[in-house]
């Protein structure tokens, strides 16, 4: 059956991490890739154990104190405006390519994202890409002062699309978030860009595509 709604996750899904280095990287003296994916690494760890901890700080506040932990884990001398630089353009990621295909694609069903950003990093990214028309609900996991993969942020969809769970695709291209919408109870795509193997993280993606324009043909073959 085909799904009654679409909801994707944001960061690494829809907008690609890695742009804001390299975009605003340029002056910075180091290995840009290795801090872009340092960054990363700390800023979802950092998200991991606040949940655990119930310590929530919103994700711009841990997007920035990731980059600072990045930047002295690999001695990168960087200087505060280096450092403002990279916060502003975390505002203004770029889009895949296989994005507004995508979208396009399915754009009859209702589509949503749901993503541990603000309300405004989101607003932000969406606008900064042109992707507005496309969505019907932008849900921050601020709404409940968590992250993912807490059940209570997955909620959040089924409740603001007035849809059961089960009727509703989850995107995600992060392995874990796919794993914990799946474990709320989301029908859920993974989008393998990378060609990378599945972890045993206790579940199986309903579908997986190398990009996110294939969603719309894969929904269609028999299954
Ligand atoms: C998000 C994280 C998973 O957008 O990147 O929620």
């Amino acid at each position: 059956m085909k799904p009654s709604a679409f909801i994707f996750d944001a960061y690494g899904t829809l907008f690609d991490v890695h742009s804001v280095v390299q975009r605003a990287g340029a002056g910075i003296a180091g290995e840009l890739p290795a801090l872009s994916h340092v960054w990363r690494r700390k800023q979802l760890e950092c998200t991991w154990l606040r949940a655990l901890m119930e310590r929530y700080e919103d994700f711009r506040y841990v997007t920035e104190a990731a980059l600072r932990a990045a930047v002295r884990e690999l001695s990168i001398e960087a200087t505060g405006q280096q450092l403002d630089l990279l916060m502003q353009a975390y505002f203004s990621p770029a889009a895949f390519e296989d994005v507004r295909p995508a979208l396009e694609a399915l754009n009859g069903s209702p589509l949503a994202i749901l993503s541990n950003g603000t309300p405004e990093m989101l607003e932000s990214a969406v606008r900064h890409n042109g992707l507005e028309s496309y969505f019907s609900a932008t849900i921050s996991v601020d709404q409940v002062k968590t992250y993912k993969p807490s059940p209570r942020v997955y909620a959040l969809g089924p409740r603001t699309l007035n849809l059961p769970a089960e009727e509703i695709l989850f995107v995600s291209s992060n392995l874990w978030d796919a794993a914990g919408a799946k474990a709320f109870g989301f029908r859920v795509c993974w989008c393998n860009r990378s060609g990378a193997d599945l972890e045993d993280l206790g579940f199986a993606p309903d579908i997986v595509v190398r990009g996110l324009d294939e969603i719309e043909e894969t929904l269609k073959l028999p299954r």
